[in-house]
């Protein structure tokens, strides 16, 4: 079984070894870079159901160099090329990734489109469906090829919100969290739903319930669920008023945006906590960028982990609190 290579969100790679773990226990996972993890023994056909990965390649070959050269870089792609001729594809496009700065990833592409024209002897076009990654950790090189695109992408996302969140950072701290089964999770901010919508695919038997203060925002949530095939709670609540009285895990992406001013937040984050005190039972998890504000609460919640990811260049954090 060839070893596969999945990408996550930077800073919160553990999400997926959690999630490989518990979709198959025999599989041995290497975290080789910055959001990169090396799985072996995955069965393939499960990959797809993975839900905290932005893509997966599946691994041609991995060598480590002595020296870090552009000569010794392209001797790793030839051999690796070489022992894997036997596919018969027309044309591949290419992607060059560099994890450690210090060497150029156009210049990666350069040297490896080289290669693919003389191994393999066909050409390397942007629009081609098949996809080589060819990635530097250090002094490893790494010829992979994509199997599927952007696995990400739900389906089930035909209601758009603007502030969404992307679902395998949901997904993400729903694992984090350490959501039990038969257990409930709440999110008052749930906007279209990300954050439920996920945990009820993650999580055996598990509740979820969503609010949100906008009206079209639930009609939307109550949308993507039914696309989603998932059975979620929806209704209108300003989180202040929330008729909720108790859950297991708030689980939740409080808003966010410049519209919002310091003085407000600095308020929702305490409004946050003191609902959470009086209704949450196990654990609160917050995903937002304000960490200052979040950590500057007084409250009888403590800290007990924290994450640190980006998000289309912006710095998100994901804050698990026990009580
Ligand atoms: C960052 S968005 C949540 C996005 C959501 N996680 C998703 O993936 O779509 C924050 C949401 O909080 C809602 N909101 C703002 N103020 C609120 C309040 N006082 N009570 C409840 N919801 C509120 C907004 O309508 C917005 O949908």
């Amino acid at each position: 079984m060839r070893p596969l290579l999945l990408s996550t969100l930077p800073g919160i790679e553990e999400a997926t070894v959690i999630e490989v773990k518990r979709i198959h226990p025999l599989t041995a996972t290497e975290k080789i870079g910055e959001g990169k993890i090396l799985v072996e023994n995955f069965p393939l056909e499960k990959v797809g159901s993975l839900r905290t990965i932005l893509c997966a390649s599946s691994v041609l070959g991995i060598r480590s160099l002595e020296v870090l050269s552009p000569r010794t870089i392209r001797k790793a792609i030839r051999e690796i090329l070489r022992e894997n001729s036997g596919f018969e594809f027309l044309e591949v496009s290419l992607k060059g990734l560099v994890t450690d700065r210090g060497f150029s990833e156009k210049y990666l592409e350069v040297i490896a489109a080289r290669e693919v024209k003389r191994v393999w002897k066909i050409k390397c076009n942007s629009r081609a469906s098949a996809r080589l990654r060819v990635e530097l950790y250090g002094k490893r090189v790494c010829v992979s090829l994509d199997f599927k695109r952007n696995i990400f992408r739900r389906s089930y996302y035909v209601w758009k919100h603007l502030a969404s969140l992307n679902p395998a950072l949901a997904s993400s701290a729903v694992l984090l969290a350490g959501v039990e089964a038969n257990s409930n999770i709440y999110d008052p901010f749930s906007g279209s739903g990300t954050i439920p919508i996920e945990a009820h695919f993650l999580t055996k038997g598990v509740e979820c319930i969503g609010s949100d203060i906008n009206v079209e925002c639930v009609r939307g949530a109550l949308v993507n669920a039914a696309e989603a095939g998932v059975k979620v709670v929806f209704f209108t609540a300003d989180f202040r008023k929330t008729p909720i009285r108790s859950c297991d895990y708030l689980i939740t992406d409080p808003p966010r945006g410049k519209r919002l001013r310091v003085s407000n937040l600095r308020k929702l984050f305490e409004d946050i906590f003191r609902i959470s005190e009086q209704i949450v039972r196990r654990r609160l998890v917050l995903i937002t960028p304000y960490v200052r504000l979040a950590t500057g609460v007084t409250s009888s919640f403590k800290l007990t982990k924290m994450w640190s990811t980006r998000v289309s260049g912006s710095k998100i954090r994901i804050l698990i609190y026990d009580i």
